[in-house]
């Protein structure tokens, strides 16, 4: 089975986990990751959305709106929420599936504390139309808006050859083993700030707990898990028991449609482990994501004629965290992603919600009228893209979408 994703981890990330840990390494890790991405300053923390929560609360932001993406990974809202405020939602183009700039400029009021323009599956937003829109919003309001950069799948993306992180105040980055450079868990806040900086440290020191004696032991049995989960041999097994069991439900489903929540060790520090498994990613970077651009041109080249799939165009500065398309109308995306996977194709559904859609944010906010967040997470799916996939792998999976192409044809 091709696995839909697949973290790069190897041996040299295995030592790095499994050496005894240097308190100090939280630190290299951060000094490391703000060097890489040429920024001053990097604060490091157990998630991004804990990252998000801790610069909500830095900035002393509290009972005030929120503008993110309705169409994004569910946790933002729920760090945003956590941490007294209200999320406002804004709908996302079919171009690039981030957020439409006419309803950004019209998500504004008074209340407006924080904007995060989301580089969703790596595809870059122009950030200096965003900063317009928020400079004009300043001005009418008379306040201060804060602009983070959710760069959570697109840590080196870019806009006319300049990285979108380096945009706005700060920037928010997650190293989950689903993204793709991981510190098997993790979250960090990129600026140029340093009173912002300062702030976030102190933040840190007074939410975060040192985690438990057991926590290292746990990151390092994960580590090891994640590799034979992910392996050649082992992902028919890991398949087979996220489809047929619910031995993986807390792994795989990182959210309940009913409720807001954050883990309960959401406010940790990272751990030595995890920042050690960080440092040898991060000197993979490039190497990563010149790989995964590689595959998005090779998917492309065999499958834009493709009648059954929509893709975004391939794009400049674009990183592909994942390769997405949506789906023609009327083709059921389970009979779908079973097609696929009888050709040992493994299809993931990402994202599979629209956020104001969901039972806990209409419960909160009222019925949603985002018709086009609602639209991709109905007809969204990922081919399989991943820093270690082989042009073998990927003409296999072209293969498996031409044969499908020409039976929905026939
Ligand atoms: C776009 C986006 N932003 C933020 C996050 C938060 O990351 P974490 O899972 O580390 O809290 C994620 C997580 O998957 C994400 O996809």
């Amino acid at each position: 089975m091709i696995p839909r994703f697949k973290s790069a981890l190897g041996w040299p990330e295995c030592f790095a986990a499994l050496r005894p840990s240097r308190a100090d390494r939280v630190e290299q890790f951060e000094r490391a990751f703000a060097d890489e991405l040429g920024v001053a300053h990097a604060v490091a923390f157990a998630y991004g959305r804990t990252a998000l929560w801790a610069m909500l609360k830095a900035l002393g932001i509290e009972d005030a709106e929120v503008i993110i993406p309705a169409y994004t990974c569910v946790v933002v809202a729920h760090a945003t929420v956590e941490s007294g405020n209200r999320p406002v939602f804004v709908d996302i183009t079919e171009r690039d599936f981030n957020m439409d700039f006419d309803l950004l400029a019209d998500a504004f009021s008074e209340r407006t504390r924080m904007v995060i323009p989301t580089h969703l599956f790596g595809y870059p937003m122009d950030t200096d139309r965003v900063a317009e829109i928020v400079q004009d919003a300043e001005k009418r309001y008379g306040h201060r808006i804060w602009v983070l950069q959710d760069c959570a799948h697109s840590f080196d993306a870019a806009i006319e050859g300049r990285r979108v992180c380096l945009a706005g105040d700060a920037a928010l980055f997650a190293f989950n083993i689903a993204k793709y450079m991981t510190s098997i868990g993790g979250g960090m806040i990129t600026t140029g700030d340093a009173e912002l900086a300062d702030k976030l440290r102190d933040c840190r020191e007074a939410h975060c707990r040192r985690p438990p004696w057991y926590k290292p032991w746990e990151r390092r049995a994960y580590c090891l898990a994640a590799m034979a989960a992910f392996s050649s041999l082992g992902y028919g097994l890991t398949w087979g028991l996220e489809h047929g069991t619910s031995l993986l439900d807390s792994e795989v489903k990182y959210y309940n449609d009913k409720t807001i929540e954050l883990p309960n060790d959401f406010l940790r520090l990272m751990t030595p482990v995890e920042a050690a498994v960080g440092c040898v990613q991060l000197r993979r970077l490039r190497q990563f994501e010149a790989r995964r651009r590689a595959i998005a041109r090779r998917y492309h080249e065999a499958l834009a004629d493709v009648s059954h799939l929509a893709m975004p165009p391939l794009q400049e500065g674009a990183t592909y965290s994942h390769f997405i398309a949506l789906l023609a109308a009327g083709i059921r995306r389970g009979e779908y992603v079973s097609f696929m996977a009888r050709r040992g194709v493994d299809i993931g559904c990402v994202i599979q919600y629209s956020v104001p859609h969901m039972a806990a944010y209409e419960k909160l906010l009222g019925p949603p009228a985002h018709p086009v967040a609602r639209k991709a997470s109905e007809r969204i799916i990922n081919l399989p893209i991943s820093a270690v996939l082989s042009d073998r792998a990927v003409d296999r999976v072209r293969a498996a979408v031409r044969e499908y192409d020409g039976r929905s044809l026939a």
